[in-house]
């Protein structure tokens, strides 16, 4: 762990290398830190193994919520956009410019809250997460984000947003949260004729070779231990469909690994190569090696994806409210 921060640096400045050649306009900073408790006094944090996570027992999120991972979700937006050339599929952008009310559920830092709220000036924009890893104070009027628990019922009326956005919730949500909680309750707050509009990353990686899949093998045991199924792209139109959103959509994008993609290939193994850093204690109890030996699979992998074409595929699912006026 002791080389993260110069990792982190050199990862900031490609990513804005990256982000600068993405066509999309952006307002935000790859590499600012926003993360602030000085509008929360509870006691969030627990620490383990150097990494800051959310203290609360009924959180089942994987991931830590330090200032690294906080570069790291910015730097994983850039990618996402990159691949897509866009922030969103939905067919939204009409609405977007009059003035609509948007909820983006498990905002993260809010990148994209904050690049939408930029665009879209119009529309008023809430963030809303579990961490209080999004900007308190310095935000564009049309912004807010909160402080929410999204498997709770979320303080928002009937029928009351015109949009709602929701990105790379693998790792949050059980398999039974997607169907019966959360879903249902995105279904009750969104307007007759709204859209909803999910991202998610397929785990389904194309081209494995043998050290990333053992990695990626132990990292599905380990959701399945908690409930959470990170091949969960082909159960999500079912679950928009019984959850009675209609016209459901899908499209698919891919991103490559390693050398032949560039410095989008460079930054998207340092992403899965972050994570997989992050998640090290556990994966390697799991797969019962020790940490010298998983840092040896982790460093193999440069070398696996260029050898490979190793690439993955990202999802966007699009399902829209009945509206009886339509
Ligand atoms: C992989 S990150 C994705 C962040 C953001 N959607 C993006 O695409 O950059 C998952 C986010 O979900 C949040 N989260 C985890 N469990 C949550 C919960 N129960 N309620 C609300 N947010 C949660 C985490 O704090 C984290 O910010």
């Amino acid at each position: 762990m002791g080389n993260r921060p110069s990792k982190i640096s050199k990862l900031s400045k490609l990513s804005s290398k990256l982000k600068k050649k993405s066509s999309m306009s952006n307002s935000t900073s790859s590499s600012t830190t926003l993360s602030t408790l000085s509008d929360h006094n509870e006691p969030l944090f627990k620490f383990e193994n150097g990494r800051r996570y959310i203290d609360d027992d009924t959180v089942q999120y994987l991931l830590p919520n330090d200032d690294d991972e906080i570069d790291r979700l910015q730097m994983q937006h850039y990618l996402l956009r990159y691949i897509w050339q866009s922030n969103f599929s939905a067919p939204v952008k009409e609405i977007l410019r009059c003035g609509a009310k948007v909820l983006d559920v498990g905002c993260g830092p809010g990148t994209w809250t904050l690049e939408m709220a930029s665009d879209y000036s119009r529309s008023h924009f809430i963030g809303i997460d579990i961490a209080p890893i999004f900007p308190a104070e310095i935000k564009p009027i049309n912004t807010e984000f909160r402080l929410q628990n999204i498997t709770n019922p979320l303080p928002f009326d009937d029928n009351s947003f015109d949009y709602i956005h929701m990105r790379l919730m693998l790792a949050v949500l059980r398999e039974e949260e997607w169907k019966s909680v959360v879903l249902p309750e995105l279904f009750r707050i969104l307007k007759p004729g709204g859209y909803i509009e999910s991202h998610e990353f397929d785990f389904r990686i194309v081209n494995q070779g043998p050290c990333m899949k053992k990695l990626v093998e132990g990292f599905i045991q380990f959701c399945k231990a908690k409930n959470m199924n990170p091949i969960v792209c082909p159960n999500i139109p079912g679950y928009l469909q019984e959850n009675g959103f209609i016209e459901v959509n899908v499209s698919k994008n891919s991103g490559h690994y390693g050398s032949s993609a560039g410095r989008f290939g460079k930054l998207a193994l340092e992403d899965f190569i972050l994570v997989f850093d992050a998640l090290k204690t556990p994966i390697s109890s799991i797969l019962e090696i020790n940490e010298v030996e998983y840092q040896a699979l982790l460093d193999k992998l440069q070398e696996e994806v260029d050898a490979n074409d190793t690439f993955y595929e990202v999802y966007r699912f699009i399902g829209k409210k009945f509206d009886p006026d339509d």
